[in-house]
């Protein structure tokens, strides 16, 4: 867990034990699987990473949250290193709304035959009140599945980029692209 920039903290976690990252790529020194928190007068989660470290995300997750509770959850990427403990945080965090876009919602019926209880469904474009600040979402199709969206902050000039940008590796993989200008 660490401070990354104006209230936007770090949660994700290292594998160090994965050998091949989709059975395919050599990750000789592991791979990252990146997740975010933005604390503002809203607070927004950004990605849910793989299965296997669930424990270790909601802790990272807690630390920075104390006595809150979120209130967005935004899933970027349907790939399972990004969204595999969607329904597990909400079992933890039942009251979250999910925000998404319509093609990733019907993935995850598909994935988890289960409907989410509480969503947004966004638009290319569309923007997201935290308070402090406002999200805008923007679609990226085929970068590097369909329902693939980036999130932007505008007031901390930071772009949560899924999977764009991002290369196979520890700390690497989905990184997340601040603009300076
Ligand atoms: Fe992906």
């Amino acid at each position: 867990m660490k401070h990354v920039t104006n209230n936007i903290y770090y949660v994700g976690v290292n594998d160090h034990q994965l050998d091949l990252f989709e059975g395919q790529y050599i990750v000789p020194n592991g791979m990252a699987y990146n997740s975010y928190v933005i604390m503002d007068d809203k607070i927004a989660i950004l990605d849910t990473i793989e299965v296997n470290f669930k424990e270790e995300w909601l802790n990272n997750l807690k630390e920075v949250l104390k006595d809150r509770k979120p209130d967005y959850l935004i899933v970027q990427h349907m790939e399972p290193d990004h969204s595999a403990n969607i329904m597990e945080f909400l079992k933890v965090y039942p009251d979250t709304i999910v925000v998404s876009n319509a093609q990733a919602f019907k993935m995850m019926y598909q994935f988890f035959h289960q409907e989410i209880p509480n969503k947004l469904v966004v638009n290319n474009g569309d923007k997201l009140d935290l308070g402090g600040r406002e999200l805008t979402f923007m679609f990226a199709p085929m970068v590097h599945w369909p329902e693939v969206m980036m999130t932007y902050d505008a007031n901390s000039k930071v772009l949560f980029s899924a999977d764009g940008f991002g290369k196979l590796g520890l700390r690497s993989k989905k990184i997340l692209f601040r603009y300076r200008w």
